[in-house]
């Protein structure tokens, strides 16, 4: 386990302290999502939306088609908080996906999988090709496991195949803590 994710579940572990009854209060909506493909002739974006359930609930829908089988991919992904502005919150990270697929070896990769992984296609390991899939995705903040404080937050995602830049999947959520219970 890296140093960078010890002091992430520290500073995370502080804010707990802060803010008793953190999950149970807590609330988790999708705000937003931005998609773009650098490379149509390998992968092709054919849905990407948020779908509005109810007034507090978002669901996370995205559709994509791989042309050709891919072996080695890049996640490259980084933690935005809103402040003025967007600004780099905590983490960041470069996840070889399919070393991860294989062995889950990168701790942050693997509390998104397992929040994503019942809601799509993705748990197999690589070659990925054909459609990639994400239906009806929400987050239970129960599940979540980490305590964030209130705001808005951006999950930007660079993907590359082969080291090359294909894809660009931004999420944006707001996270909001019950303080009533403070
Ligand atoms: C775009 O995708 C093709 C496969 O369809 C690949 O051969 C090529 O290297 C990619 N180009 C870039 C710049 O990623
Ligand atoms: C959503 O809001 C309704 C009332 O507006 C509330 O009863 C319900 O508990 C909320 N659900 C979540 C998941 O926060
Ligand atoms: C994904 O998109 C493809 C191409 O538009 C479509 O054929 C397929 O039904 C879609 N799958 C889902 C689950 O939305
Ligand atoms: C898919 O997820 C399940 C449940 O976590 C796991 O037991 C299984 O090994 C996974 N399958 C693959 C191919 O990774």
């Amino acid at each position: 386990m890296g140093v960078d994710f010890v002091v992430f579940r520290l500073v995370l572990g502080i804010f707990a302290v802060l803010i008793p009854n953190h999950v149970e209060a807590a609330q988790f909506k999708w705000t937003n999502i931005f998609c773009a493909g650098h490379n149509e002739s390998w992968v092709h974006m054919n849905e990407c939306r948020l779908r509005a359930i109810s007034r507090n609930l978002t669901t996370l829908n995205l559709n994509a088609s791989i042309f050709h089988p891919v072996n080695d991919i890049t996640l490259d992904v980084q933690l935005f908080k809103k402040a003025n502005g967007y600004k780099p919150w905590i983490f960041k990270s470069v996840v070889d996906m399919c070393r991860f697929l294989k062995t889950k070896y990168n701790p942050y990769a693997k509390i998104a999988f397992t929040l994503v992984k019942d809601f799509s296609n993705l748990n197999h390991s690589c070659p990925y090709w054909g459609l990639a899939i994400v239906k009806d995705f929400y987050v239970n903040p129960v599940k979540v496991g980490l305590p964030f404080p209130t705001g808005d937050y951006l999950l930007g995602m660079k993907w590359l195949y082969d080291k090359k830049l294909q894809m660009t999947t931004n999420f944006y959520f707001s996270y909001t803590e019950n303080v009533i219970d403070m």
